[in-house]
């Protein structure tokens, strides 16, 4: 089998990064909104103020995914635009969004796969400490408990956290993201716990509050690893490398296991805890119940990874790229084998069917003379990671699911509107969407399931 006959074909996107409509939508504040207006934060002073105005162009876009021939959508809900507050009102124009989104879809033949947290924090409850502050347990999973009574009647697949390795690391140890402050390692480790308890017990009242069967994962991140040969010495360097902790503490985030295992094992990887040991705040077996509430998938957004090999000292070895190595216009490195390399090892280890929940790359795209948007890049690109992962599928590893990120060009947090990573052209000053030479031969994919790659 190459791939399952029901593959999921998806686009991805997140609220901030595509919706607009920040102002007189009874939308509250969330960090980005307060950090894309502080001086020198973000490129060129770049906003989501506007963005691709999805907010109000949200038809439009459907239509496009229709024509597309895409069959499920992962976008996330802006908990600031549902409760200003982060907790209490309602924002009931917010919510009909959403409403309104969901039903679109459906109507469209697309199936919705909500995000509940892709980094927008309601302001008011940054104020109150965010992450650091515990109580967030319970506004979280009040939150996501709202979502679930509002909409499981019409949407059954959910993902908790987007990330917490970026929203964590790069919002409060290096602070390239909102809110932009860089935090002692110690309280990084507090936010994490905070975070993986917010999902645990956002899964309890979700499945409590669902009005019908419900499937509910989480979308972590990490720089995969790939063997240098196909000698068992050098996969399993791969794989422990892969599963290892960081030892730089100022990029500790960058983790698989950190996250991954307290969920799926009930328990934080030895080898990390005894590294980390001086930074950890106090965790209780209680604690420790509730991360590991039973999920049912195991989302992954990959982008790329690291070449390993054993060494000669029986350690992993990452292997140095060579000069001029391919890479996407954010400089990313281009290595379509950890998509068959990551979810290979991920579900060796946590046996959960897995949705790769993001993967895509930006270009430099511009519109043609003949008014089409060629890239050649992406096409090229997409097709060599998804042939790995059709791959991993022939192997044995049960793969669900493929989000590409991004249906729209959309704002790309502290890089602004200069990264392009959309199937879908955006023209910001007029709006208008042009679909690129990717999106018709994503299309086609998507036609034959993934035969033609
Ligand atoms: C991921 C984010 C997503 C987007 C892509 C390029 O880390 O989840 O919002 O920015 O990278």
């Amino acid at each position: 089998m190459s791939f399952r006959k029901d593959f999921v074909w998806g686009e991805a996107t997140s609220a901030y990064q595509i919706e607009g409509g920040c102002y007189n939508t009874g939308k509250g504040l969330d960090i980005w909104d307060v950090f894309c207006k502080e001086k020198g934060k973000v490129y060129e002073g770049h906003t989501g103020d506007i963005a691709c105005d999805h907010y109000h162009r949200f038809k439009e876009d459907v239509a496009l995914m229709k024509e597309l021939g895409i069959k499920a959508y992962r976008f996330s809900i802006n908990w600031a635009r549902v409760f200003p507050n982060g907790t209490g009102e309602v924002n009931q124009e917010g919510l009909k969004f959403y409403h309104d989104l969901v039903d679109e879809l459906c109507n469209a033949g697309i199936e919705p796969f909500i995000t509940l947290y892709h980094w927008e924090l309601p302001y008011e409850i940054y104020k109150k400490g965010g992450w650091l502050n515990r109580e967030i347990v319970e506004w979280f999973s009040d939150y996501a408990k709202f979502i679930v009574e509002e909409f499981s009647d019409k949407v059954t697949k959910y993902f908790t956290l987007n990330e917490p390795q970026c929203f964590v690391g790069l919002g409060f140890l290096n602070g390239v993201h909102a809110p932009g402050i860089k935090l002692p390692i110690r309280d990084t480790f507090l936010m994490a716990h905070n975070a993986l308890m917010s999902h645990g017990m956002a899964v309890k009242k979700m499945r409590e509050a669902a009005k019908q069967d419900i499937q509910i994962g989480i979308a972590p991140t990490g720089t995969m690893s790939y063997p240098d040969s196909d000698k068992k010495e050098d996969i399993e360097a791969a794989r422990i490398h892969l599963m290892s902790a960081n030892e730089d503490l100022y990029n500790w985030t960058w983790n698989v296991t950190w996250w991954s295992d307290p969920i799926f094992f009930g328990e934080y990887p030895k080898e990390a805890v005894e590294l980390y040991k001086d930074y950890l705040p106090e965790i209780t077996k209680e604690d420790m119940e509730l991360i590991s509430q039973p999920i049912d998938f195991y989302g992954q957004n990959i982008y790329n990874g690291h070449r390993v090999k054993m060494g000669e000292n029986g350690k992993p070895e990452v292997v140095k790229r060579y000069d001029g190595f391919p890479k996407t216009a954010l400089g990313w490195p281009v290595t379509p084998e950890c998509l068959y390399w990551g979810p290979y090892f991920l579900y060796e280890r946590y046996k959960k069917p897995i949705y790769i929940t993001e993967n895509g790359l930006s270009c430099h795209d511009t519109i043609s003379l003949d008014g089409k948007v060629h890239d050649p890049n992406r096409i090229d690109f997409v097709s060599r990671y998804l042939s790995q992962l059709k791959k991993a599928s022939e192997d044995g590893v049960d793969i669900r699911g493929y989000f590409h990120w991004s249906l729209l060009d959309n704002f790309e947090w502290n890089s602004g509107y200069a990264d392009r990573f959309g199937m879908i052209y955006v023209d910001y000053p007029t709006q208008k969407r042009i679909i690129k030479d990717s999106g018709y031969w994503y299309k086609k994919v998507i036609e034959e399931n993934g035969e033609n790659l």
